[in-house]
């Protein structure tokens, strides 16, 4: 599955025809360098455990999602968010090009992942869905003002309850659209959808407190981006000390893993496994 997606998205890098020097590099820059593709694989796993005969125009649907996801790594590197000069082991773009390009790019990705998904080879029905989940859960409603509080509150402490609001808006949020999404695609009903999205938004508030976590304990090398980068954030590692965000990961993840035995079978292995690969 990751090897069919990671091909996918290689043959199909966005470019536009123009005399612009080096647009097109630009758009690759930080799709070609990889990364885990977890919000992918959660949308994938769900489509091929349901309705594999819907796998193509899942791998389209799934390049929306890291299309989004790239753009919103691009913009959280600039200066005026976090200021990271490493992405994915490589240079990110306001260092390689400059921050007009590197907004620009991200701008790219945003707006071709929603054309992508109103060309996918699925029912109009099934695309409005998927345009109102992707829209709703990247948006204001869900990483856009996570990102923005996250920003705004660096250096003033926030309490637990707020912190979780802020990773779940800038993290979960868009974790669990991707398991919504393919859901969606498969036309599983809305209360197994629900459910699925439910539990995705668990999964990624564990899986930036794991981020929180690899920021602390791990090496620029080892994590492919700059650590040690969290000082002044709201992180759960800041608010809990690393040990006590150790602990609460495990405890959340130990009472998911519970909820996740309650599901669908071919479901419930797949995200056991995504669980034991990434969180
Ligand atoms: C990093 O996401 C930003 C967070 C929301 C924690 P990933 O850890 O999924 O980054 P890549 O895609 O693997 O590089
Ligand atoms: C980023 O969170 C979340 C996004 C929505 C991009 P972080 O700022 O913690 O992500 P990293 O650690 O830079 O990957
Ligand atoms: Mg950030
Ligand atoms: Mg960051
Ligand atoms: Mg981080």
């Amino acid at each position: 599955m990751l090897e069919k997606f990671k091909k996918h998205l290689e043959q199909n890098f966005p470019k536009v025809q123009s005399f612009h020097p080096f647009f097109n590099e630009a758009l690759a820059w930080m799709l070609e360098a990889g990364g885990k593709h977890f919000r992918a694989q959660l949308l994938l796993g769900i489509v091929e455990a349901k309705a594999p005969k819907l796998f193509l125009p899942a791998l389209d649907a799934a390049l929306a999602i890291e299309f989004i996801h790239t753009y919103s790594l691009i913009h959280d590197d600039l200066p005026a968010m976090d200021d990271a000069s490493l992405r994915r082991g490589k240079q990110t773009l306001h260092k390689k090009y400059d921050e007009t390009t590197a907004i620009l790019v991200g701008d790219a990705l945003n707006t071709e992942a929603f054309l992508l998904l109103s060309r996918l080879n699925l029912k109009d029905e099934i695309k409005v869905k998927l345009v109102q989940t992707l829209a709703f859960n990247a948006g204001i409603n869900g990483m856009i003002i996570g990102q923005a509080i996250d920003c705004y509150f660096e250096g003033k402490a926030l309490n637990l309850e707020q912190v979780e609001f802020l990773h779940i808006h800038k993290t979960a949020r868009l974790i669990a659209a991707s398991l919504k999404m393919g859901c969606e695609i498969c036309e599983l009903s809305q209360e197994d959808s629900e459910k699925i999205y439910q539990i995705g938004l668990k999964l990624g508030l564990i899986f930036q407190i794991n981020d929180d976590i690899i920021d602390v304990t791990l090496d620029t090398k080892e994590a492919g981006k700059p650590t040690h980068n969290d000082v002044n954030k709201n992180s759960f590692v800041n608010l809990l000390g690393l040990e006590n965000a150790i602990k609460t990961k495990d405890e959340m993840l130990k009472k998911t893993q519970e909820q996740i035995e309650q599901l669908d079978i071919d479901i419930a292995q797949m995200l056991k496994k995504m669980i034991q690969m990434y969180l």
